[in-house]
């Protein structure tokens, strides 16, 4: 099997300024090779419909990101919460895509995560563990969906073991197997991934599994079956399910993610569309804006686990209460026109597992300064608060010279709980993260043959149908 290495650049580890007492580390980004042109833009039928889990679970990745940022931690691990107050942390967080997975002709529901890259199922015999202290525990407490059995297609990979441990504790161990697997309609033989035998996982109750959209390095197989041989930085890379269709020429190296918006604002609510080798059929804007992505990888200092995530540089940020604001987008310095905040900003995070957007210290400020009433920190909450009924600026994220606007619908977030919080919230000094509260605007293609990240706007439906925008309704 062919490993595609994509990085020709060796990471070089700087630590930045860490929170809360708190070390984790990024990886220097590294710029994304391109190994071909950009891949066209064309409608594929290769879909797959997300969902969300019904369930306190949080995406992985935004899980990870949260943690550092917060500096949540047990006994040195940075910890995802699930209980009581998860419903309102998962709005900070993030909460888990399911969709649906075909592993020797049987289908499962997985959690998709842009910030790992290995696949797996659980086996219909396990062993669930605590996560924190590893203490055997009923099964049923993993919360796993259907288990797997080897099919007659699988097999089993001599020699090698699976264990991953995720950054939250959160760790599986078990075997190597190849599998005839299917997603998004392609199938893809002899697919190599883990075959989860012992498992200390918070589970949804719905999802058997998880499919890693990252790259190939991130891969957990191992040498050997013994986990606790296992060296950390010497996995065996191989290539991970999206990459074999590309490798095999099945799909064009892109895929495609448009997530929906519901009435309700509930973090857990609305799915969206993933769509492999092209983009979904769906209305968008007439103009695409792209951006070169860097890997970004981060990774806490007291234990291995490493997230990577995609990330690209933007043009900065348009904030005014004025509806009728003009930006100067290319910063030529003209005095009829608002200049962009923070502009540029680095190696900012495109991540569909993370709620909110989270903005630089001074951007996140200005926003809320916009709001009438403007919304205010709340250390208790830690996260921007908001009259539920007050008025919204206009915002939105300036990439290659284009403004996507954000619908005043994300910008206001209904915590359930008595109280609203807004969609940008502070970075407080770390990871600027573009998650579902841009997504929702936008088409995201992702153009792993060429590096790259484009963005097309889509209608900003308001709940009552209306298309519109104030007079920024220029879309398409
Ligand atoms: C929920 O999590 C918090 C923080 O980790 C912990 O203090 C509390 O005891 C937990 N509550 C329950 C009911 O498990
Ligand atoms: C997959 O593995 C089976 C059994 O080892 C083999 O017969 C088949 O040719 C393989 N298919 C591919 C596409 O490599
Ligand atoms: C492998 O699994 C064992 C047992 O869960 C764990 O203690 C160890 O840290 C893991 N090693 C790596 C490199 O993930
Ligand atoms: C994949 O397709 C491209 C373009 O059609 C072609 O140049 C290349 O040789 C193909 N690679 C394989 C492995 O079939
Ligand atoms: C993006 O990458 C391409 C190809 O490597 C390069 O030609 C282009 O200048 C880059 N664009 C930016 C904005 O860095
Ligand atoms: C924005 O433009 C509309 C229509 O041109 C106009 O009626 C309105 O007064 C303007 N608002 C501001 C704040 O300039
Ligand atoms: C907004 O809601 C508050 C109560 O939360 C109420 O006092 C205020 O009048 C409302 N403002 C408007 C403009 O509806
Ligand atoms: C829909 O909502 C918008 C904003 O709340 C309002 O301006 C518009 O008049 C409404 N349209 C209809 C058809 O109710």
């Amino acid at each position: 099997m062919r490993f595609i290495e994509f990085a020709a650049l060796a990471a070089l580890t700087v630590p930045i300024a860490a929170r809360d007492n708190f070390d984790f580390r990024v990886n220097q980004p590294r710029r994304l090779v391109a190994i071909q042109r950009p891949s066209p833009n064309s409608i594929t039928g290769h879909t797959i419909p997300l969902g969300r889990a019904n369930t306190k679970v949080n995406s992985l990745s935004a899980g990870y990101l949260q943690a550092i940022r917060s500096g949540k931690h047990v006994d040195g691990v940075y910890t995802r919460l699930r209980n009581g107050t998860a419903e309102l942390l998962s709005i900070g967080t993030g909460s888990a895509f399911l969709a649906p997975l075909s592993a020797g002709g049987e289908s499962f529901d997985v959690v998709i995560d842009t910030g790992s890259s290995d696949t797996w199922l659980v086996n219909s015999q396990f062993t669930c563990v605590d996560p924190t202290d590893s203490e055997v525990i009923d099964e049923s407490q993993c919360a796993f969906g259907p288990s797997y059995s080897l099919s007659s297609t699988a097999e089993q990979v001599p020699n090698r073991n699976f264990n991953i441990s995720y950054a939250d504790g959160e760790r599986l161990n078990g075997e190597i197997i190849t599998e005839d697997l299917t997603f998004a309609g392609i199938t893809i033989e002899n697919q190599t991934m883990g075959l989860v035998t012992v498992a200390g996982w918070y589970g949804d109750g719905t999802s058997s599994g998880l499919v890693g959209l990252a790259y190939a390095s991130l891969t957990n197989q191992y040498s050997g079956s013994n986990p606790s041989a296992d060296i950390a930085g010497l996995n065996i890379p191989y290539n991970p399910l999206l990459t074999s269709m590309f490798a095999q020429n099945l799909t064009a190296p892109i895929f495609s993610i448009a997530l929906d918006r519901d009435n309700s604002q509930s973090a857990q609510a609305a799915g969206g569309v993933l769509a492999v080798g092209g983009i979904p059929n769906i209305p968008h804007g007439r103009f695409w804006a792209s951006a070169n992505i860097s890997v970004v990888s981060i990774d806490a200092l007291t234990g291995q686990p490493e997230y990577q995530f995609y990330a690209i540089q933007i043009d900065g940020w348009a904030v005014s209460k004025n509806w009728n604001a003009s930006f100067d987008v290319a910063m030529t310095g003209n005095t009829k026109k608002t200049p962009l905040l923070h502009a540029p900003t680095y190696n900012v995070i495109v991540d569909s597992g993370t709620s909110l957007i989270y903005a630089p210290t001074d951007v996140a400020a200005s926003l809320a300064a916009a709001f009438t009433p403007p919304a205010t920190f709340s250390s208790s909450v830690g996260l921007y608060t908001v009259a539920c009924n007050a008025t919204v600026p206009l915002f939105g994220v300036t990439i290659s010279k284009k403004v996507f606007y954000i619908n005043p619908l994300d910008l206001i977030i209904d915590t359930g709980y008595g109280f609203c919080v807004t969609g940008v919230q502070d970075n407080g000094g770390g990871m600027t993260i573009i998650g579902d509260t841009f997504m929702r605007n936008v088409l995201t293609v992702f153009d792993v043959g060429a590096a790259q990240v484009r963005f097309s706007a889509r209608q900003c439906q308001l709940t009552n149908g209306t298309i519109t925008l104030g007079g920024k309704a220029d879309y398409f």
